[in-house]
């Protein structure tokens, strides 16, 4: 801990330093506030001492000085005999605390180890929340992923409600996360709700709460995660899939911010920011008759979009190395690498299971492998697959009729390089036979098989 005395007389200053050195603690001072205020711009310190009336400035002000530019650090008002009433007012501008002249060794003790408590406190929440941050970071370097982190950004510190959409596994609890730790509620709960996992009729009384005796088994009386959200966020994963009675339930809760628990009469009022997310496309499943229009437009203010990862490959290399480096160090194992021909493997797969099967596929290869390098040798055998099994497989996502975004020449290639493959495959690798099937000289083939390095998939495939 880094302490600071500012005091004009010589012997304040020295006598606090001798008291705080006793207690373990080192310590500068200054006679005035200008060269306080010096010290404090070339170093951290976690406590001043600033002796209310100093030749050079006011005491009250020189607090609002350190306090708008050292926000962290703590004041402590030391205080002549005549000017108590000046030292009260300096609490209302943030001062930790006030100590009289002459000064006594007992409060100065206390009131430092009071401050250590608080401070630590303090420390320990900042590394809390800043490993939070980094645990949900937004990894990825695509336009998509830029556009989405300004956005979250931007939207994080206001309290509007969010919809996430996007397919399995893209990373939309990831985003509701990190929205909350950037907002004003980060030190409040952030309460899942799981529409899905949850039976329907036990669904109510997860959400609300219910009184003892409600039912059978309700031995005591249950705050639900609306109560227990009260001042945070809550997030209601898999919206998409609740239940349409439960639809009209929750459309009340959001319009009044109240409700009762199941078998009770008390209103409860909550104060919460809503964040949900669904795999569904809501519109659809409201012309469908499963989900409420009215719901739809209350839950859905900031509508966020989260890509599927075929759509964003540039990811793919960041979100690898992400992915290695956090397994390893989970499981105590030396960093490994993962040679380019892996990683033209993984930028080819289409990844229905999108981030989280990336994810899984790394941290398992980081597990079973037991070299430093991943190589195509230890992808799991679908992965390769999925460029043979069957034709609807093996024709690259950009052909099933969802992507029209890209450019031409590049879809062309893609196209030409699955087809070739395709031809390879169902010959058993003749390259005579397939030129022939293909229409093409057997040399110009050789160049192609080159030029898109289908060797790679040979081995596994020969047969
Ligand atoms: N951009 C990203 N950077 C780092 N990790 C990510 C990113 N996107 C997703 N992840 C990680 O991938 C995994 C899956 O993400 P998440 O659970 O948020 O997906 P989801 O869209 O909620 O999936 P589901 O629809 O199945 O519920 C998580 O471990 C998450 O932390
Ligand atoms: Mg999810």
């Amino acid at each position: 801990m880094r302490i600071l005395i500012i005091d004009d007389e010589k012997n304040i200053c020295t006598t606090i330093q001798s008291i705080l050195e006793d207690e373990g603690y080192s310590s500068e001072y200054a006679l005035d506030f200008k060269n306080g205020l010096k010290k404090l711009k070339e170093n951290i310190f976690d406590i001043v001492f600033l002796d209310i009336w100093l030749p050079d400035k006011d005491g009250t002000e020189g607090l609002q000085e350190i306090k708008k530019y050292f926000p962290e650090t703590e004041v402590i008002i030391i205080s002549g005999h005549g000017n108590i009433e000046n030292a009260v007012e300096t609490i209302k501008y943030g001062a930790y605390d006030f100590l009289e002249k002459p000064l006594s060794l007992e409060r100065i003790v206390l009131t430092i180890n009071q401050l250590e408590d608080k401070l630590k406190l303090k420390s320990d929440l900042r590394e809390y929340k800043f490993n939070l941050l980094k645990k949900y970071e937004l990894i990825g370097s695509s336009e998509p992923i830029k556009q989405l982190q300004l956005k979250i950004e931007k939207i994080a510190p206001t309290n509007a409600w969010v919809l996430i959409t996007g397919e399995n596994g893209t990373g939309k609890e990831h985003v509701a996360r990190l929205i909350h730790l950037l907002s004003k509620k980060s030190n409040n709960k952030f309460v899942e709700v799981n529409c899905s996992a949850i039976p329907s009729e036990l669904m109510e009384s997860e959400m609300f709460g219910y009184e003892k005796g409600a039912f059978t088994g309700a031995t005591n009386r249950r705050m639900g995660k609306f109560e227990s959200g009260n001042n945070g966020t809550i997030f209601l994963d898999e919206v998409g899939d609740m239940d349409l009675n439960l639809q009209a339930k929750l459309l009340r809760v959001l319009e009044t911010g109240e409700f009762s628990r199941v078998g009770g009469n008390e209103v409860i009022k909550s104060d919460f920011r809503l964040i949900s997310a669904t795999n569904k496309n809501l519109e659809e499943e409201i012309e469908k008759g499963n989900f409420r229009e009215d719901l739809y437009y209350r839950i859905n203010v900031i509508p966020i979009y989260v890509p599927p990862l075929r759509e964003r490959t540039d990811d793919i290399p960041l979100l690898v190395d992400h992915f290695i480096k956090e397994s390893c160090q989970f499981n105590g194992i030396t960093r490994k690498k993962i040679d380019n021909e892996l990683m033209q493997v993984f930028l080819e797969y289409n990844w229905p299971g999108n981030v989280r099967q990336l994810k899984n596929i790394v941290e398992r290869m980081v597990v079973l492998t037991e070299s430093d390098v991943l190589t195509v040798k230890d992808v799991p055998d679908f992965i390769m697959s999925n460029f043979s099994i069957n034709e609807q497989q093996s024709i690259p996502n950009d052909f099933n009729g969802n992507n029209y975004n890209g450019n031409l020449k590049t879809a062309k290639e893609r196209f030409e390089k699955y087809y070739i493959l395709k031809t390879l495959q169902n010959k058993n690798w003749n390259v005579s036979k397939s030129a022939k099937s293909l229409g093409l000289e057997r040399t110009y083939l050789h160049k192609k098989i080159k030029d898109y390095n289908l060797d790679q998939f040979r081995s596994k495939n020969a047969y």
